[in-house]
């Protein structure tokens, strides 16, 4: 589907679809020109998702869908992003081909204007027409092949091409998520970065291979790699800005393209979700998919450690002890806590190698996290509350909601070992999700830095229109674009 952008004031081309709408207990206002059947205005109600499809009897659209904002009060950017959504699934359902989405000025201002609601409007409508059909011999085709959106003037153009990039850098990063492991190695994350850098000269990628790991001593994320024939790689991708750059930030994506959960095998049932265990490394890439539309003064670094989890002959083996990057040595007593030690390697070469401002990491790390938050919420926890706060809020922006867990002095003695310096869990304490952060704070020597745990809200969400149901959720490019576009 392609997205346009349309001055209201311009007169509407032929469409077969027109999405016009309108506050609960008002008449909603239909463009100049418009006509449809006066029972279809006075049976509309206008209640928030509320559709009401009738013919139209005069202008350039055959259809015309009304669409419930609720009251206006109520109104912000989620739901203007899930009306969009709702409006191209409509047109879609109802095979048209071309549909036009007609926004009111005062649907503008509740929103705090023409250019946020031209943001929202396009990110909705593209994260709306997403569906996974790689997979199918007979992949579905779509009927809508063009959307248009009428609002006002340059803020809303402004907007809407902001939206565009963050939709379709969305879109990208859960077409990785949902394919199958088997599809989505280690080796095809490394192409996807590197056909971002083939695309734009702006972005460099390296691949660092076992060997070049081995040589910098990453002997934690090795250690997982070890137990599947798949050669793992710690992938490092640069943005560079056009201008002088203002700071540099680096984030971190946890990539295990499967986790069996090693000899401390998984359970059967669901397993199979976890080929979405390289949602923080899709989330990465899709930060990068956007990167060079967007002109923010910001020296990007993006780090994805990428393997898989397996039960094998030469795999991690409860009791372990294997020695990190910093030369930390750390006792595995549950093959299955691998993303931190996958993250530690990571994170210590993101801190010495990159020496960034910040460090942001974004894993699918722990299922307490779940239990916690649920699928609508991350967990956030660090070490500067000031970036805490900033990722917060940016979370409340766009809808990619953060909720700050503890991280006490307490949790981080917790992951001492009698054996080693550390150990992975915490056996029988409780907090999961704040002694995985704990463990990975040990990694972490200076630099400014957050972790953002997705377990939850990478896949499975609530059905929110725009994304839900069984699938990836792009969780945390939305996000970390925001905060980025908000720092600029
Ligand atoms: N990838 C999982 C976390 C996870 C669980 C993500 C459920 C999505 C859904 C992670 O590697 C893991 O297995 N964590 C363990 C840690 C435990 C052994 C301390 C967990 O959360 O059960
Ligand atoms: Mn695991
Ligand atoms: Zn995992």
């Amino acid at each position: 589907m392609k997205l346009e952008l349309e001055n209201r004031r311009d007169s509407i081309r032929p469409l077969d679809f027109l999405v016009v709408l309108g506050f609960e207990g008002k008449k909603p206002g239909l463009p100049r020109g418009v006509k449809v059947a006066a029972h279809a205005l006075s049976s509309f109600r206008g209640e928030f998702r509320e559709v009401r499809t009738t013919d139209a009897l005069q202008g350039p659209a055959k259809r015309v869908l009304l669409l419930g904002l609720g009251k206006p009060a109520a109104l912000d950017l989620e739901r203007v992003r899930r009306l969009a959504a709702l409006s191209v699934q409509s047109a879609e359902r109802a095979r048209a081909a071309a549909l036009g989405l007609w926004v009111d000025p005062e649907v503008e201002s509740k929103v705090g204007g023409a250019e946020s609601a031209g943001q929202a409007l396009a990110e909705g409508a593209l994260m709306g027409a997403y569906s996974f059909q790689e997979c199918k011999s007979k992949p579905k085709k779509a009927h809508l092949a063009r959307a248009v959106l009428f609002g006002g003037g340059a803020p809303f153009r402004r907007g809407g091409e902001r939206g565009i990039v963050i939709g379709e850098a969305n879109v990208f990063a859960r077409g990785l998520q949902d394919l199958p492991a088997n599809l989505m190695r280690p080796r095809d994350l490394v192409a996807r970065a590197r056909s971002l850098a083939m695309r734009n000269g702006r972005i460099r990628v390296r691949a660092l291979d076992a060997a070049a790991c081995q040589r910098l001593g990453m002997g934690a994320f090795l250690s997982v790699a070890k137990g599947s024939v798949e050669p793992p790689y710690l992938i490092h991708l640069v943005h560079r800005p056009r201008r002088k750059a203002q700071a540099r930030i680096a984030l971190v994506g946890k990539g295990l393209t499967f986790d069996a959960g090693g000899i401390s095998l998984k359970p059967a049932a669901k397993m199979e979700e976890m080929k979405y265990d390289m949602s923080g490394g899709a989330a990465v890439l899709g930060v990068f998919h956007a990167l060079p539309r967007l002109d923010l003064p910001f020296e990007l670094h993006g780090v994805i450690a990428a393997t898989e989890n397996l039960p094998d002959g030469r795999a991690n083996k409860p009791g372990d002890v294997v020695r990190a990057m910093n030369g930390t040595t750390i006792e595995v007593q549950n093959t299955d806590a691998e993303g931190r030690l996958v993250l530690a390697d990571a994170l210590v070469y993101s801190e010495r190698k990159i020496r960034p401002d910040a460090i942001i990491d974004v894993a699918t790390l722990t299922g307490a996290v779940i239990t916690a938050l649920g699928h609508e919420l991350s967990g956030v926890l660090g070490s500067d509350p000031d970036l805490i706060d900033e990722l917060v809020r940016a979370g409340k922006e766009t809808g990619e909601l953060l909720w700050p867990l503890p991280l006490l002095d307490a949790h981080k003695e917790h992951m001492k070992s009698k054996v080693a310096d550390l150990k992975n869990i915490n056996a029988g304490q409780g907090a999961g999700s704040s002694a995985a952060a704990a463990f990975l704070s040990h990694f972490v020597q200076k630099t400014s830095w957050a972790h953002l745990d997705i377990a939850g809200s990478a896949w499975g969400a609530d059905e929110r229109d725009y994304q839900g149901g069984p699938g990836g959720t792009g969780v945390g490019v939305r996000l970390l674009l925001g905060y980025l576009c908000a720092k600029a």
